[in-house]
């Protein structure tokens, strides 16, 4: 609170009435009484040039002049000639008073009567002045004596009787008023600095709010003085700073989300290249094996050596598969590439791919259903459709259990068409059903190595369906497990 504007303004304001207050006592103590001399001085000369100037007239009119003057000023006046005999002297309706000759033919520069002090005297051009304290009345007088044109002495006298008490009664009603005005001075101050500080505190508070980043509080100062200005500077300025901070921030989350994914994106990397080459060490090292065994000649019998020869050819079309599987995966994920849609007979096309299974069905003793719907045209890559379909079916063939049995449905929408590809099986559990759509990720390791797949089939049904922007899935559905994908209708209107 010390160091407060408020205190500081409270203080100032106080000492301002309290120095004002003692200068004008001191002022009061030190000039009052010559300053009321000097006043009573300027009457006496003002008086003595009037009556030079009518001294020239009549007797009477002399006389009444005086008079009058006298009783204006409260003053005595005598004329006297040269030899000191006196020729007028004032009439005053106050209180008598000794005139300046009772007590002597009055002459300047001449002894005071005893019961008269001279304190001193002086002469200022043609006017000499002379204060006197009356003993007796214990009054002070002041008396101009100048000389008049014909050479008569003219002597005005005025009793300095009451500048000494008014000073101090002055100093007293200073002193008084004095105390009223600092009090109430001091009350004003308090209000007013109160009043004056209130906004400024108002925008020093919303200030630190703003620097913790609380930018809710908003300043009500109304006015349009300086204050009221800065009030409405602060407010836009936290408004603006709000806007930059929530930019930032967003902007923030959303570079942590890009590095996010920049990381996944480098581990999907690294695991990729891991799994490719754990999947081409096996064959790798077997058709090593085998080809060593030919050269070595281990076995002389022309069976053992075809055998030999068919393991090598046939861990070659494995790789091969997964070359050609790696290679489709990364064209279809590059970016660069484009899908050619057409429009064409889903129904017709699904029939076509079923037709080539036909055999492969047969021997296996699988039995296939198909349930055709209405024939329906839609538009897509037809190419990238069927390798969904033979995927999907691909996996049916190679995970349907005892009772044999892949189902093929189709579910038309307003301008969307779900095509299912059911098999009776083992339901696949929960945490890997996201999973599958990873590129190399196997339920069933021993199963899928059973029938030589890599894990890349239904990778490549993710990346085609991102690519039409269609939906794909899976469901563990009684009794086994559906795959499906959606493929965007055409509607002939
Ligand atoms: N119909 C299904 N029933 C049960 N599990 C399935 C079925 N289809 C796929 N899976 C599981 O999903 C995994 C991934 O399937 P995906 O088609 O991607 O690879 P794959 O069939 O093993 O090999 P590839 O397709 O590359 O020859 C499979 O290894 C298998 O474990
Ligand atoms: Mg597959």
């Amino acid at each position: 609170m010390n160091k407060s504007i408020r205190s500081k303004l409270f203080v100032s304001i106080t000492f301002l009435l309290i120095f004002f207050i003692s200068v004008l006592w001191i002022l009061n103590n030190l000039y009052l009484e010559q300053y009321y001399i000097n006043k009573k001085k300027n009457i006496l000369i003002q008086n003595a040039k009037k009556l030079t100037d009518i001294y020239t007239g009549n007797a009477q009119d002399i006389q009444d002049e005086l008079d009058r003057t006298a009783n204006i000023t409260g003053s005595n006046i005598d004329i006297i000639d040269k030899a000191g005999n006196p020729l007028y002297r004032s009439f005053r309706r106050v209180p008598n008073e000794k005139n300046v000759m009772d007590n002597s033919k009055f002459k300047p520069d001449m002894q005071p009567p005893p019961d008269q002090i001279k304190l001193n005297q002086y002469t200022e051009g043609e006017y000499t002045f002379e204060t006197r304290s009356d003993v007796q009345l214990k009054i002070d007088f002041l008396t101009l004596v100048t000389k008049l044109n014909n050479g008569d002495i003219l002597a005005i006298r005025v009793p300095l009787v009451s500048i000494s008490e008014s000073v101090d009664i002055a100093d007293k009603f200073i002193i008084i008023t004095g105390i009223i005005i600092v009090i109430l001075g001091s009350i004003w101050a308090y209000l007013f600095s109160k009043k004056f500080t209130k906004p400024i505190l108002e925008v020093n508070n919303i200030a630190r709010n703003m620097a913790k980043f609380n930018f809710d509080e908003k300043c009500k100062i109304v006015g349009k003085d300086e204050v009221g200005q800065l009030g409405q500077s602060v407010n836009y300025l936290s408004g603006e700073l709000n806007r930059a901070i929530t930019e930032l921030n967003i902007k923030n989350k959303k570079l942590e989300e890009d590095i996010e994914k920049e990381r996944k994106i480098d581990e999907m990397r690294k695991e990729f290249i891991s799994s490719v080459s754990h999947e081409l060490r096996t064959p790798l090292a077997v058709i090593q094996g085998y080809a060593e065994g030919l050269v070595s000649n281990v076995t002389e019998n022309e069976e053992d050596r075809k055998f030999y020869c068919d393991v090598i050819m046939n861990e070659t079309d494995k790789m091969n598969k997964l070359v050609k599987d790696l290679l489709n995966l990364s064209q279809i994920e590059s970016g660069y590439f484009h899908i050619e849609k057409t429009e064409f007979n889903i129904t017709s096309l699904i029939e076509y791919v079923l037709n080539k299974y036909k055999s492969i069905f047969a021997e296996k003793n699988i039995e296939i259903k198909f349930e055709l719907g209405e024939s329906c045209i839609i538009s897509g890559d037809m190419v990238r459709i069927e390798q969904i379909l033979t995927n999907y079916i691909n996996n049916a063939i190679n995970h349907v259990d005892n009772n044999r049995i892949v189902k093929i449905s189709q579910i038309v929408n307003n301008d969307k068409i779900k095509i299912n590809v059911f098999n009776t099986g083992k339901h696949i559990n929960e945490e890997s059903l996201e999973k599958i759509w990873n590129s190399f990720y196997k339920v069933d390791k021993a199963r899928t190595r059973s029938y030589g797949g890599y894990g890349l089939g239904l990778s490549i049904v993710k990346a085609i369906q991102d690519l039409h922007n269609n939906g794909y899935g899976v469901e563990n559905i009684e009794g086994g497990v559906t795959f499906w994908f959606e493929v965007d209708k055409v509607n002939f209107s």
